[in-house]
């Protein structure tokens, strides 16, 4: 059978904010059938992934394209492979039948070949939480909150954690766990609408709206007079240089992510390393690859918080592929809310 297959590529190379008339949604015919011998399977895709470090792969270079396979540079008129969730509608190995649900590496479209490595996740209990949780909370996103707070922060019971994009996918998740280990957790966010939610519904215990502190390094000396102890840094650039200068000794830093340097290389953090030496604080750069073996601890943990209200799954889920560019122009807008995600068929 032979079906439409909308898909989304990108015109040229991206360097700085990524705009609308930078993508485009191109049409293939695709025909629903595995080649004899081969161990992939064809996917409808129903959730797609938005993440910034897409933006990454579309620059003409950037470091993070040679890191691994998963982040490599993509070229005009390519397609965009990206975490997502879907049900196999065709299959050639005999791990993932006809009906089942999985995550994995799909794509920026509405059918995907998917191939036997990266190995896809079948979704076997589908009954507890909403399907869209298996790709934001138990996803990509939950995995690197998991491992960056509790494997590079190390938190104690009563350690200060400051998160920057605390609204965001993976921030909303670390400021939650760190408060169930008791931890003392003030976040930032870049609007209203989000510290709000932070302090009224997932427990931080302050926020503040970045956008509208005329100076950074007061806003912290405010808001930790007794300094810092975990700085889970979703940001780079002139937040992380602050949050540094307000360290306490031996503090840790999960540099998690930049995304203040993605659209502007020049917003680089010039970090004070007389402050990181004789502090003695660790800065660790990791990716959720690296703990795939603590993905059943971290599904444990969350499955049981999450049921027992907890913690809170944050999701904004837009809907059609049509809607993929917006969705990613927006990220680095600050327009989402929790983890983002399009929705490109129904359940
Ligand atoms: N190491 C890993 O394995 C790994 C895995 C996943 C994600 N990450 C990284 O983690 C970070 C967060 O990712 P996510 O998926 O959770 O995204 P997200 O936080 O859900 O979305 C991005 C958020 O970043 C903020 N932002 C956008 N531009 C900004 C700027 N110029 N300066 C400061 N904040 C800005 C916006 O929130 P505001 O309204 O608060 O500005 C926006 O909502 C990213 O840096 C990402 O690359 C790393």
């Amino acid at each position: 059978m032979n079906v439409e297959n909308r898909y989304v590529t990108i015109k040229h190379p991206i360097e700085g904010k990524p705009l609308m008339s930078d993508f485009e949604v191109r049409t293939e015919q695709l025909t629903l059938e595995i080649q004899k011998g081969s161990k992939d399977v064809i996917v409808k895709n129903i959730f797609v992934s938005i993440d910034p470090y897409q933006l990454n792969r579309m620059k003409a270079e950037s470091a993070s394209q040679k890191a691994s396979i998963l982040s490599s540079c993509i070229s005009p008129g390519q397609k965009i492979d990206a975490h997502g969730l879907g049900r196999v509608v065709e299959s050639g190995n005999d791990k993932w039948k006809k009906g089942d649900l999985i995550t994995g590496f799909l794509g920026w479209e509405e059918y995907s070949l998917v191939k036997p490595w990266p190995e896809p996740n079948k979704i076997e209990a589908v009954d507890q939480f909403p399907l869209s949780c298996y790709l934001s909370v138990f996803g990509n996103s939950g995995l690197t909150a998991y491992a960056g707070l509790f494997h590079i922060g190390k938190p104690k019971k009563g350690d200060k954690v400051f998160v920057s994009a605390a609204a965001g996918s993976v921030g909303n998740l670390v400021g939650q766990y760190a408060k169930l280990a008791g931890c003392y957790v003030v976040g930032c966010a870049g609007s209203k609408k989000k510290v709000d939610l932070l302090k009224e519904k997932l427990g931080f215990d302050d926020v503040f709206n970045y956008k509208e502190e005329p100076e950074l390094m007061s806003a912290l000396r405010r808001y930790f007079p007794d300094g810092i102890d975990i700085y889970f840094d979703n940001v780079g650039g002139e937040m992380l240089e602050v949050a540094i200068a307000n360290m306490n000794a031996f503090g840790r830093v999960a540099a998690c992510g930049a995304i203040s340097e993605y659209t502007d290389k020049k917003k680089r953090a010039r970090i004070d390393m007389m402050d990181v030496i004789y502090k003695r604080i660790t800065i660790s750069g990791y990716l959720a690859s690296d703990y795939i073996h603590v993905y059943p601890d971290f599904v444990s943990m969350t499955s049981e918080h999450l049921s027992h209200g907890r913690m809170h799954a944050v999701e904004d889920i837009s809907h059609g592929i049509e809607n993929v560019p917006s969705a990613l122009v927006e990220l680095f807008e600050g327009v989402n809310i929790g983890k983002k995600l399009v929705q490109v068929s129904e359940i």
